[in-house]
């Protein structure tokens, strides 16, 4: 069945081979029990030695809300500030990246997106891992309609995914806000995270579907990338949510 998705997407999308690799990463996550899907995203050497090379020499996040006909500019100014980084190199990086957001809102079939770029150093905080669900970033009129976040890591640790069984959720949903309890319980299982060939999709929202997950320990510089394909109007909902969380 998977093979039947994966080779139909191929057949019938004409598009470049990111957006073919992201329409497939949308078939899984409708499929997956445990709302995520982890994908490779056909990352080459050069992309993964750029990605390893990018200076960083601060804590410093990037928030954008649409205008994604800008993003190769913007992540450009951004990698620029972070640190001691060659303009060549920033350029390969922002179009790679620019890429990936434009093909994830083309594939995703929605009019724009919310793009996050987060530098990070070294820091403890992270140590007791931050298990959670992403709520909703906007609110949905059809229920029907998912709700997700693509996530891919350039540069350390990758987020942690908890294959979390149906049969478990309500257990764990009575104890979310309970750090040191989810710390232990995840610790006992699989938690599972990307490396640096892939990409991953996850479900934000309702809570019986969307995906547990957490900051890795970051005991090394780290750069984490994140999609929210969206409508413009769920974008202005979205942006009001998100600058209350991440004010400047
Ligand atoms: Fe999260």
């Amino acid at each position: 069945m998977l093979k039947h998705l994966f080779f139909s997407s191929f057949l019938f999308f004409s598009s470049s081979l990111t957006a073919q690799v992201f329409d497939h990463m949308l078939d899984l996550l409708k499929e997956s029990p445990y709302g995520f899907s982890m994908i490779d995203l056909a990352i080459t050497a050069e992309d993964v030695e750029d990605f390893h090379s990018i200076d960083i020499q601060k804590e410093y996040y990037y928030q954008q809300f649409g205008e994604i006909e800008q993003t190769e500019n913007k992540i450009a100014d951004f990698l620029s500030g972070i640190g001691t980084n060659e303009r060549d190199l920033v350029e390969r990086i922002s179009n790679r990246l620019a890429e990936m957001a434009n093909e994830l809102v083309e594939v995703s079939g929605r009019e724009t997106a919310w793009i996050h770029l987060h530098a990070f150093i070294p820091t403890s905080f992270f140590d007791l891992s931050n298990w959670h669900i992403d709520g909703y970033y906007y609110s949905i009129t059809d229920p029907s309609e998912l709700v997700y976040k693509f996530v891919y890591t350039l540069q350390g640790p990758s987020t942690l995914f908890y294959p979390l069984p149906k049969g478990k959720r309500k257990e764990v949903s009575k104890h979310l806000f309970d750090r040191n309890y989810m710390h232990t319980f995840c610790s006992t299982g699989s938690a599972i995270h990307s490396n640096i060939n892939q990409g991953v999709v996850f479900l934000a929202g309702k809570k019986e579907t969307a995906a547990l997950h957490s900051e890795p320990p970051i005991q090394e510089n780290r750069l984490f990338f994140s999609v929210v394909p969206c409508s413009k109007k769920q974008l202005e909902m979205l942006k009001n949510k998100i600058v209350k969380f991440y004010p400047k």
